[in-house]
């Protein structure tokens, strides 16, 4: 009894604690990845703003990491501080779709959401 509920503790434990654990950059991108998908995918209000939340803690994780590219770059170098701006510049147009999408005017999110594959374009262009 007392084994299981140690398991029981700390599998809930565990579970809680991996939302908030840091994931690799790739882990990011596949997030944004799907969230793209799943924002032109969805008509339901509730899930289109929990996915770009999803899409914006995954753009702001992407700012802890220094992509290969940039390896070695210090943090307040020119090149860092540009991938970072790329990333802010992502994450205003994610917090544009998610007004939208509180407002509850889907089909306006989706269209604003479209242009997040611009900048997707030019961050990889510059730092993939
Ligand atoms: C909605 C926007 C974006 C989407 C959907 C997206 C998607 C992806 C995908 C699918 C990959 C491949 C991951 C893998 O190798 O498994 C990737 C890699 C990468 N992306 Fe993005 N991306 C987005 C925005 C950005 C932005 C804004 C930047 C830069 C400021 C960026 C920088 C990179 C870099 C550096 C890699 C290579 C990561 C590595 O191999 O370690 N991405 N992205």
């Amino acid at each position: 009894m007392r084994k299981l509920l140690i398991a029981i503790v700390s599998s809930t434990l565990l579970c809680t604690a991996l939302p908030s654990m840091a994931q690799s950059l790739p882990d990011d991108m596949h997030v944004l990845a799907g969230g793209m998908k799943a924002v032109q995918a969805t008509n339901d209000k509730a899930e289109m703003v929990s996915t770009l939340t999803d899409m914006r803690a995954a753009a702001e994780d992407a700012k802890t990491h220094t992509p290969d590219t940039l390896a070695g770059k210090a943090n307040d170098s020119t090149e860092v501080q540009a991938y970072h701006a790329q990333l802010d510049k992502l994450i205003a147009q994610i917090d544009v779709t998610l007004k939208q999408a509180n407002t509850g005017d889907l089909a306006a999110a989706k269209e604003e959401a479209k242009k997040l594959a611009a900048i997707r374009n030019e961050g990889h262009k510059n730092f993939r």
